[in-house]
């Protein structure tokens, strides 16, 4: 039998990744190939992205390409996935009808029905959230590599007014802990390096008895030599149990994506954040006497509706004492369905992009003064491979996720961890040279058998 050759762009975020790869263990178990490019495919999907209109322009843009893909090829089933489906079912299939099937988040597993409801001339629709699918027995189909993204959580309950995601992506549901660890396993057993765990707000994970920080702890003791990151989290549900983890174990990279959003309180209630700014920054206190290296990310958004100029200020205050070593900063946009969307959009267009532009200049300038300090000093990084820019150099990064390039040695291979003295430094990449390869990350000697039963 002929074998069906499927394609999937992804965009936005990383959970979108790890779902395009639970999509694909989906049907490579019903016999789909995967293709190299929407031209080879016999399905194209577009794994979508809702949380900025621009994210959707990007898509729409993108469908008018295929459209005349789909013209010169018209058995192509072409479809949409994700964050969109909900929202844009009947403006995709019906009004424009470009397109075949729109499948949203949770309806995955019936992927391959939709497709051939598809096939045979008619469209496929399932938009309805779940409230218990974690995908948990699925095995995400994965390229062989040194980074993996492990969903352990789906949905989002915090509801900030700002955000379409509770809409798009439904409750919050945690997948179970052993389908996690044993899927670390596996990735281990294949060479992997570094597992990010993932959801919109990993904190609140809850297997049983079983919370984040015991999540942590258990991959952090399958394999010393594998990396362990988190993304993202909430101030609310940030506990010192979490913490006090992070600290105890080697390989859980001591960095932490911790969203502000505003630094005006005025505009935190109004954003339904759920915390003031002094409690936001007693957080940061806490983690850094706990940990005193550790560093910090964060989101911000520029233009909330009625943020005024003393407002942008008290956000441009919170960069300048935090001092993150990176950030996500979006200009506001208005999402339907969402509570901010009946709030007058006043900020006009102009002044949120001014307001934007000084808040990256300044990040940068920090970004770039962090950088400088460590200028001289020693950091272990996992060999990525080469660099992009050249062959005679590899890259890497930092447990802190900073970019490390280095002149290629004998004695470093891809998936070393390398400990690289740093001589020069941008503000978005560290340069340097190879010292010694790291065999060796303990797993504190405290930490063995710490696992609760
Ligand atoms: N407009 C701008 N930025 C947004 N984000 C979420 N919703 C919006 C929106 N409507 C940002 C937040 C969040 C990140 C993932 O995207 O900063 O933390
Ligand atoms: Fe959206 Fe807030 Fe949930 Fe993050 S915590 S996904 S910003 S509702």
């Amino acid at each position: 039998m002929k074998k069906n050759y499927v394609f999937i762009e992804t965009y936005g975020c990383q959970m979108n990744t790890a779902d395009t790869e639970v999509i694909l263990g989906i049907l490579k178990n019903q016999g789909y190939e995967v293709a190299e490019t929407a031209e080879q495919a016999d399905v194209v999907l577009l794994n979508t992205c809702s949380i900025r209109e621009n994210a959707e322009q990007r898509i729409y843009g993108r469908l008018g390409n295929l459209k005349t893909l789909k013209n010169a090829k018209p058995n192509l089933v072409l479809g949409i996935l994700g964050c969109m489906a909900e929202r844009l079912r009947a403006d995709l299939v019906e009004d424009k009808k470009v397109v075949d099937l729109v499948v949203g988040p949770d309806e995955y597993r019936r992927l391959p029905e939709y497709i051939d409801t598809a096939f045979s001339g008619a469209k496929g629709i399932g938009v309805r959230l779940s409230k218990t699918e974690t995908y948990d027995d699925i095995i995400p189909y994965r390229e062989d590599g040194l980074q993996a993204w492990i969903s352990v959580m789906r949905g989002c309950d915090k509801f900030c007014s700002f955000c379409v995601v509770p809409f798009t992506r439904g409750r919050e549901r945690s997948r179970s802990l052993s389908s996690i660890i044993d899927e670390i396993k596996l990735l281990s057993d294949r060479g992997f390096r570094e597992i990010t765990l993932l959801g919109q707000n990993v904190n609140s994970y809850q297997d049983a008895n079983y919370n984040f920080a015991d999540l942590t702890r258990a991959s952090a003791l399958v394999d010393p030599m594998m990396r362990i990151r988190f993304s993202t989290s909430h101030p609310q549900d940030l506990s010192r149990e979490l913490l006090e983890t992070i600290a105890e174990y080697d390989n859980i990279c001591k960095y932490i994506h911790l969203p502000f959003q505003s630094g005006s309180n005025r505009i935190l209630e109004l954003m339904n954040r759920t915390y003031t700014i002094e409690k936001y920054l007693s957080i940061l206190d806490e983690a850094r006497s706990i940990m005193p290296n550790v560093s910090f990310s964060t989101d911000i958004i520029s233009g909330f509706p009625t943020e005024t100029w003393e407002d942008h200020l008290a956000t441009i205050n919170v960069l300048q004492k935090v001092q993150f070593d990176g950030a996500y900063m979006f200009k506001y946009s208005a999402r339907e369905g969402t509570k901010a969307f009946k709030m007058p959009d006043d900020v006009p267009e102009d002044v949120k992009g001014k307001r934007l532009q000084e808040i990256i200049d300044i990040q940068h300038q920090i970004s770039y003064e962090r950088n400088q300090e460590l200028v001289g000093k020693t950091e272990i990084i996992l060999v990525e491979g080469r660099s992009k820019k050249s062959a005679e150099f590899f890259s890497g990064r930092t447990d802190s996720n900073k970019m490390v390039i280095f002149p290629k040695n004998e004695n470093a291979a891809e998936g070393d961890y390398a400990s690289v003295i740093i001589n020069r430094a941008s503000a978005a990449t560290l340069f340097g040279d190879f010292v010694q390869t790291v065999t060796k990350r303990n797993v504190t000697s405290a930490a063995l058998g710490l696992v609760k039963k």
